[in-house]
């Protein structure tokens, strides 16, 4: 089993969308029972939560269900999981301080390290419009087979 675990802020807006859209390729592929995916934030600020309706708004749009409940990225997360995507530099930064904390050796990249049209930050779309939130799904949709290719190449 591949375990791969998109990681934002507050786990409600982008990561919650990027693991559903994940999620959706991978069993296009057949793939459901060998990879499984997840996310978290680097803030507490919403756990337990929904994710925000713009991005459930948004994932129905394009026929994916979201079923996530918002959490705080913990230490054990990096026994866990294979692969960490940082949504921005700034998750990232705050990823890479947590793993000093434990002993686990997951592999930590910028989502967009994956994304065919150019590396960059996933934008917060919190503050922003529908529009935002389609251009993050868009980032998600076109990222997902890179991110598939990359982790098939794992051993395990
Ligand atoms: P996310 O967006 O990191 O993509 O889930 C945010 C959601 C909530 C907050 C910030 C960013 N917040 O400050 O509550």
């Amino acid at each position: 089993m591949y375990k791969i675990l998109f990681v934002c802020l507050g786990n409600i807006c982008r990561s919650p969308l990027a693991e559903g859209v994940f999620k959706q390729y991978v069993s296009q592929k057949g793939l459901e029972n060998n990879i499984l995916c997840d996310s978290a934030g680097t803030a507490g600020y919403h756990i337990g939560s929904c994710p925000d309706t713009r991005s459930i708004q948004i994932a129905r749009l394009y026929g994916i269900e979201l079923d996530h409940f918002g959490r705080k990225l913990e230490p054990e997360d990096f026994n866990q999981f294979d692969v960490i995507l940082a949504m921005d530099e700034n998750n990232y930064k705050d990823i890479l301080s947590l793993q000093k904390k434990s002993d686990g050796d997951a592999k930590v990249f910028m989502f967009r390290d994956f994304d065919p049209a150019g590396k960059g930050n996933v934008p917060d779309p919190y503050y922003g419009s529908m529009k935002d939130f389609d251009e993050v799904y868009q980032m998600c949709a076109r990222t997902s087979e890179n991110l598939l290719k990359y982790l098939l190449t794992l051993k395990h």
